[in-house]
């Protein structure tokens, strides 16, 4: 780096590289409108809820969140997440959110060494995570903390929900209630960044499910956090409260996968098991059903 990108300009540093900031965010926001209507209900709601009116004449709708990216991180798949943003940005009928981790930063407090494992600070991490979210700002539909974005906040600074304002996406702490209105059906997604450790199939599927016993009725049950892919069908039961009766509503419990590379991580180092990397989209039909893409990648030699 150089030395006058360090130094601060005379007076007023803030307002000179905020206004440059703005600039460079607006450029990539590019004055355009959210392709479809956000709507979050009034104060006096006591859930984290958020409603998304799609526009009628989209055939389906693919959602496809960004989850653990760890931009910043030596590790992360930069070809692979280029290779997808560059999807998500040409196909018109997809939203996006951030699941969390989009942005490593690690710091002194962080676990293990991983404060040496970036190839990007987390002062410059914040920019980068204000600059490639500008370009997806018209998908995306709200913005969630991960345990990354939550290093900063052990120091009192909310590093996600300033990510969040900058772009003006709807941010939520922990949980999103989130309401997909599409042809006549209403898509109940419950997102979350995910917690815990768990290394073993059956662990992780249990960890996926932790909200199930409280949250009824949800269509999409999504985290992330363990870095690998799961999408678990499961069959519930609703009530159409006009009528009275029973319909099927299967939902789908979500693990996503990441975009950090495995080799060289903490993760390798305490033998936590490889990942999966990349997106898990799904596409909401017009008859209600939800169809998920999980993506088994290699060679067949
Ligand atoms: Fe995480």
């Amino acid at each position: 780096m150089k030395l006058s990108e360090i130094l601060a300009p005379q007076n007023k540093l803030e307002e000179i590289a905020s206004e440059d900031l703005r600039a460079r965010i607006d450029r990539a926001k590019g004055h355009r409108k959210h392709v479809a209507r956000i709507s979050r209900p009034s104060e006096r709601s006591d859930f984290p809820e958020l409603f998304v009116d799609v526009p009628p004449t989209w055939p389906y709708v693919d959602i496809a969140p960004l989850y653990d990216v760890h931009r910043g991180h030596s590790r992360h798949l930069d070809g692979l997440f280029y290779r997808h943003i560059s999807w998500m940005m040409s196909n018109p009928f997809l939203l996006t959110f951030d699941g969390g981790d989009f942005s490593e930063f690690a710091s002194k407090l962080s676990v293990a060494s991983g404060v040496y494992e970036q190839a990007l600070q987390p002062d410059r991490q914040f920019e980068d995570a204000l600059l490639i979210q500008a370009k997806l700002w018209r998908k995306m539909l709200f913005k969630l903390p991960g345990n990354h974005e939550l290093r900063a906040k052990v120091l009192g600074l909310d590093i996600a929900r300033h990510i969040a304002t900058w772009l003006g996406i709807p941010y939520f702490p922990d949980f999103c209630f989130c309401t997909i209105r599409f042809a006549g059906n209403n898509f109940r997604i419950l997102a979350h960044h995910g917690t815990g450790a768990s290394t073993t199939a059956g662990a992780q599927r249990m960890a996926a499910r932790k909200m199930l016993p409280w949250a009824r009725c949800f269509d999409v049950f999504w985290t992330g956090h363990l870095h690998n892919s799961l999408v678990d069908v499961v069959y519930q039961i609703d009530h159409d409260q006009k009528t009275g009766h029973a319909f099927e509503r299967d939902a789908l419990v979500i693990i996503a996968p990441s975009y950090l590379g495995y080799f060289g991580t903490y993760a390798a180092q305490k033998m936590y098991p490889p990942g999966m990397p990349g997106l898990l989209p799904i596409r909401l039909h017009r008859d209600g059903r939800i169809d998920a893409s999980v993506h088994a990648r290699g060679r067949r030699l």
